[in-house]
């Protein structure tokens, strides 16, 4: 879906990302990981050929990102920007998830009808009035208009820049059970997050960037218990994992709560799996 090799990039002089090569392959779900000033967004700009490496090639489903217009490109990636206001341009939420279709379906009158359909989709998805100005919602309702108007055009692969930034417990599992599902269903995920709960809950993968380098790449399990690599990025570790890790042999293979509560239950001799956790796994309140 998506190649580096080799890849650099520099903002004028100084060299932002440093020799970066990683493949992400159709149907996986990567979450990227860095603090402050690694290089994230510029990475991500690079995968969606907005920005072009000033050494190395970056492939964007096989083909060249120096190659190919950035229109074309758009087709295969779409992109939340890390502020949806850098995003959001029309009156109105409709005229804000039709923009973008326009550009991908084309304005021939036969594809009105699909146009208005997806809208009308995607505003059912995220439960948006359509009539409403984004300017006038809070942050976590511009996001979700930012990413409806992203989804209606079904790109293959998604990048999402710090998607749940600045968003409320509620609003952050809004979005990311839709971009779970969205998972489920075939698309390619690659999310920058800081939520190292969000990260740990659904993301397979993980790249770890700092200083424009990219010093690790594995599975999220791994990533978790590894205190050296998350302490070179300035990383921590998310809670669960953190105390499996601290209470050692026999919670190796403990990474979600409902391993830990299941696991503790076991040890307690208590009767396992009868008192179910409110609402999932995925409620951290439980
Ligand atoms: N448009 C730009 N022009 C010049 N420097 C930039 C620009 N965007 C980002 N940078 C610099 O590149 C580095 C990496 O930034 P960025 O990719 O935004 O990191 P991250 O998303 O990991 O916080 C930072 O030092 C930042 O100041
Ligand atoms: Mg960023």
């Amino acid at each position: 879906m998506l190649r580096f090799d080799q890849v650099s990039f520099r903002y004028g002089t100084t060299r932002t990302i440093q020799v970066v090569s990683l493949e992400i392959l159709p149907g996986e779900f990567v979450a990227l990981l860095g603090e402050n000033g690694a290089g994230k967004s510029t990475l991500c700009r690079l995968g969606n050929g907005l920005l072009k490496p000033s050494s190395g090639t970056v492939w964007l489903q096989g083909r060249d990102t120096k190659t190919i217009k950035t229109s074309r490109a758009a087709r295969s990636v779409g992109y939340l920007f890390q502020n949806p206001d850098r995003q959001l341009c029309q009156n109105t939420v409709r005229e804000e998830i039709l923009f973008g279709l326009e550009y991908a379906l084309g304005d021939t009158e036969d594809r009105a009808g699909e146009k208005e359909r997806r809208c009308q989709e995607m505003l059912d998805l995220f439960s948006l009035d359509g009539s409403r100005a984004p300017f006038g919602m809070s942050r976590g309702e511009r996001q979700q208009v930012a990413l409806a108007s992203v989804l209606a055009r079904r790109p293959p692969l998604l990048i999402l820049d710090e998607p749940t930034t600045g968003l409320d417990y509620r609003e952050c599992m809004t979005i990311m059970g839709i971009i779970a599902r969205l998972h489920q269903e075939g698309t390619t995920i690659l999310m920058i997050s800081h939520d190292m709960e969000v990260v740990a809950d659904f993301a397979e993968r993980g790249l770890v960037l700092s200083q424009g380098r990219l010093i690790g790449d594995g599975p999220i399990k791994n990533l978790m218990k590894n205190p050296v690599l998350l302490n070179e990025a300035s990383l921590l570790p998310a809670q669960i994992p953190a105390l499996a890790l601290a209470l050692g042999p026999g919670f190796e293979e403990v990474y979600t709560v409902d391993a830990m509560y299941a696991l503790v239950a076991q040890l307690k001799g208590g009767p396992q799996g009868q008192v179910a956790l409110q609402g999932g796994g995925h409620d951290r309140s439980a």
